[in-house]
C-alpha cells in the first residue's frame, strides 16, 4: 500500500477516483473560473444531480437530486440502505464525477477533492503510520502554514474533542470512538466550508454513538459549521438535525424535506418527548413506503 492510498475513497464501492483530499492542491482555477454564484447563505448547493455507474445500461444511483444547504446549517439525509446516500456525498467531497449536473460549494463548482470539504466517513481514515497530532496536523502543514499557528490549531480541536492526553498515541492504540474523534478534530482543522459525514458513528457500540453525537453537537454548536451528514438512523437523524431529506430508494431522489424544530441545545433524552416521537413516526412512515415498495 502506497502512503496515499490509504485513503477514504478505498474503503467504499461508492468512490472511483483513489485519492485523498489532503493530496489534492484546492481551489483548482477553472473552478474559480466558474465565479462567485453564490446565494444568500447558501453553502453547498447540489443541482439536478444524476449518477449512473458504468455505461448507458448501467446501475442508476441518483435521479435529478437537488438540494442546498445553508450556511451553518446541520443537514441531515436519510434513506433505505442503497439508495445512493454514499454515491451522493462522494460527488461532494469531488471524488467522482456526477453523469449531470453539478455541486458547488460556495458558489464554485467541484471538480475534485479540497480543503473546503471536511470528510468523516464510518470506516477509519487516519494515517495509521501518524500520531494523533500529526493526523490532525496534516491540512494546516499542507497548507503551508507556519509550526506555531499549526499547534494552536491542533490543540485547539485536540481540546474540543477531548483527546489532548493522548496527542502522542497512534491510531492502533485508540478505540474505535476515539479515532472517529481523531478523524473530526482532522476535518475541522482545515476549517472546511462544510463538513461531508458519511455514517460516521455507524461501526460503534450504541453508547460509544451517543457519547459522539453529543460531542459533535457540542463541538458544532461552538465551531458554526455546515454539516451535511448521512444516517440510516433516524434518532440519530433527528437529535443532530436542523432538517432531515428523506431519499427513495433507488435510484434515489429526494422524496421529502422534514424541518426538525426542536429547540437546541438538544440532550439525548430528546428521543423521548412528544415531538420528536411525532417527527420520528412521520420519517419511517416515509421510509417504509420506499422499502415496501421496493420489494
Ligand atoms: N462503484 C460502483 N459501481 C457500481 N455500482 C455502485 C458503485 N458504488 C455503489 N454502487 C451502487 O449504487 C447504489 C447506491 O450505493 P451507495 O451510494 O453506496 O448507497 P447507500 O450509501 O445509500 O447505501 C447501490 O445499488 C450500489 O450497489
Ligand atoms: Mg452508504
Amino acid at each position: 500500500m502506497g502512503s496515499l492510498t490509504m485513503n477514504a475513497s478505498t474503503q467504499t464501492a461508492a468512490g472511483s477516483r483513489v485519492v485523498m483530499t489532503e493530496t489534492i492542491k484546492a481551489n483548482n482555477p477553472a473552478a474559480h473560473a466558474a465565479g462567485d454564484q453564490r446565494s444568500a447563505g447558501t453553502t453547498m448547493a447540489i443541482e439536478d444531480v444524476t449518477l449512473r455507474y458504468g455505461d448507458a445500461n448501467g446501475v442508476l444511483a441518483l435521479d435529478d437530486v437537488s438540494l442546498k444547504v445553508a450556511k451553518n446549517e446541520f443537514c441531515v439525509i436519510v434513506g433505505p440502505s442503497g439508495c445512493g446516500k454514499s454515491s451522493l456525498l462522494y460527488l461532494a467531497a469531488g471524488l467522482n464525477d456526477a453523469t449531470s449536473g453539478r455541486i458547488k460549494v460556495d458558489g464554485r463548482e467541484v471538480i475534485e477533492p479540497g480543503p473546503d470539504r471536511g470528510m468523516v466517513f464510518q470506516s477509519y481514515t487516519l494515517f495509521p503510520w501518524l500520531t494523533v497530532r500529526a493526523n490532525i496536523e496534516y491540512g494546516p502543514k499542507r497548507k503551508g502554514l507556519p509550526p506555531e499557528q499549526r499547534r494552536q490549531i491542533v490543540d485547539q480541536y485536540l481540546n474540543e474533542v477531548g483527546l489532548a492526553p493522548f496527542a502522542d498515541h497512534y491510531p492502533a492504540q485508540l478505540s474505535g470512538g476515539m479515532k472517529q474523534r481523531v478523524a473530526i478534530a482532522r476535518a475541522l482543522a482545515n476549517d472546511p466550508a462544510v463538513l461531508l459525514m458519511d455514517e460516521p458513528f455507524g461501526a460503534l457500540d450504541s453508547q460509544t454513538r451517543g457519547t459522539m453525537q453529543k460531542l459533535l453537537l457540542r463541538v458544532w454548536e461552538r465551531q458554526q459549521k455546515t454539516v451535511l451528514f448521512v444516517t440510516h438512523d433516524i434518532d440519530e437523524a433527528l437529535v443532530l438535525g436542523d432538517r432531515v431529506l428523506v431519499m427513495t430508494a433507488r435510484p434515489g431522489k429526494i422524496k421529502a424535506e422534514v424541518k426538525v424544530d426542536i429547540p437546541r441545545p438538544r440532550s439525548m433524552d430528546v428521543i423521548l418527548e412528544p415531538d420528536f416521537i411525532a417527527l420520528k413516526r412521520r420519517i419511517l412512515g416515509l421510509l417504509h413506503d420506499e422499502i415496501d415498495e421496493d420489494h
